[in-house]
């Protein structure tokens, strides 16, 4: 679908940003030069609020005391954050008795200083643990380490925290385990972790949305098709069981460059997924989403329009609701998409994750999220403001 979006100029972009609002420290030269607001919302935060949409990103502490444009820049456009990593078990535990909350500490006081809600990503996870895991956890005490952990974290930011991703990633069909579940650690020292997890988080803070996170669910390929009947079987299974889950996360890390596999279109399976987690009476929130540019040609023209078209489309299809149509603007204010929160995984190029797992060939850096590494906004940036807006 092409953007059909007129695109201030700097100047307006400049003078919509710093009208709307009462920032001093705009990451964004010749703030002196400002015009009257245009009446495009000229925040994401303004874009989203009207429709009771959060709209975010992942943030790092070092980062967020270290760089001031990068920080005023996430203070300007989100009303939602999430840890990039500080939450995670590895970086919480440092030891199998003791707990480091000192940057998760200052990422919640951050969020909620500006006015922000604050995800928790992730209680469970295959990646990222301790050193100390594999030599410490046993059959045996692994129920202990795991509920102990969730109490500990869960309680300690009860009532501050929007959402939790309990588990992230649970499946992974090609391990050939039943259900698709993935032969992680977790899985191996305690096959029945995922009820755990939701039940113990359930009871540690009551307040919070308990939240299934996963990727590799949104492409038209037969993968992505797999592994989202086992993502439906999973929760489905859950309630069966009376777990509780209120949503699903899908994590959004998607590509721009068509793909034979169609692994790199997004549409109509992927709005029936969501069609079936809303039907289960579920939430859903677009947890970490860029768009990498790896397979484009290093012209970065070409990237920027294709990268904002293919988050244009994407967000076109999941911000619809349940009446997505291909081809058909489905914006509706009346109608309830199950969608309650849209995060990428950063605000700008210069901290994408993105330059460091799976960069572009030619070395040339990913253009892949809506501010680029100069703090300027891109395409991507318009095609994601003009969707939350218009949903
Ligand atoms: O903090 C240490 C530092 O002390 C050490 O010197 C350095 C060198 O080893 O490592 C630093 O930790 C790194 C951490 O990011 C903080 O920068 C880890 O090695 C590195 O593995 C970790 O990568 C993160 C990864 O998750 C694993 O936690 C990425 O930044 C982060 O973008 C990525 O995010 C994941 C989501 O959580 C789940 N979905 C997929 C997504 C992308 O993989």
């Amino acid at each position: 679908m092409a953007l059909s979006h007129r695109r201030p100029t700097r100047r307006q972009f400049l003078a919509q940003t710093a009208a709307a609002t009462s920032l001093a420290a705009l990451p964004i030269k010749n703030l002196a030069q400002a015009q009257p607001a245009s009446t495009q919302s000229p925040t994401l935060k303004a874009a989203s609020s009207s429709r009771n949409l959060l709209v975010g990103c992942c943030v790092h502490a070092a980062t967020l005391k270290r760089d001031a444009a990068y920080t005023a820049l996430v203070k300007q456009q989100m009303s939602i954050l999430v840890a990039e990593t500080e939450f995670k078990f590895g970086p919480l535990r440092p030891t199998p008795t003791t707990f480091f909350f000192d940057d998760a500490d200052y990422l919640v006081n951050f969020a909620e200083r500006n006015g922000m809600k604050m995800r928790g990503h992730n209680f469970v996870w295959h990646r990222q643990l301790p050193t100390w895991f594999d030599s410490y956890v046993t059959p045996q005490n692994a129920e202990q380490v795991l509920v102990n952990h969730i109490e500990t974290v869960a309680g300690r930011y009860k009532g501050r925290i929007h959402s939790w991703d309990v588990v992230n990633e649970a499946i992974q069909v090609s391990d050939g385990l039943p259900g698709g579940l993935r032969n992680s650690p977790w899985q191996k020292v305690l096959p029945g972790y995922i009820d755990i997890a939701f039940r113990t988080a359930r009871q540690a803070d009551p307040h919070a949305i308990l939240t299934y996170n996963d990727y590799g669910i949104e492409g038209e390929d037969a993968a992505s098709s797999a592994k989202r009947a086992a993502v439906l079987a999973l929760v489905r299974g859950m309630q069966q069981r009376g777990i509780p889950i209120d949503a699903v996360g899908i994590q959004s890390h998607i590509s721009a460059g068509p793909k034979p596999d169609g692994s790199h279109t997004y549409g109509p399976a992927l709005a029936q997924f969501m069609r079936d987690v809303q039907s289960l009476g579920l939430k859903m929130m677009l947890t970490e989403m860029d768009v990498n540019d790896r397979e484009l040609p290093a012209d970065i023209p070409t990237r920027d329009k294709a990268v904002a078209e293919v988050y244009a489309n994407y967000l076109h299809t999941t911000l619809a609701g349940p009446d997505w149509r291909p081809g058909r603007i489905a914006y509706s204010r009346d109608r309830a998409s199950a969608v309650i929160a849209v995060l990428t995984w950063g605000i700008t190029d210069k901290y994408t994750w993105l330059n460091h797992e799976g960069a572009r060939k030619d070395g040339q850096p990913e253009r892949c999220l809506p501010f680029d590494a100069d703090m300027q906004p891109t395409p991507a940036f318009y095609a994601e403001r003009d969707a939350l807006q218009r949903s």
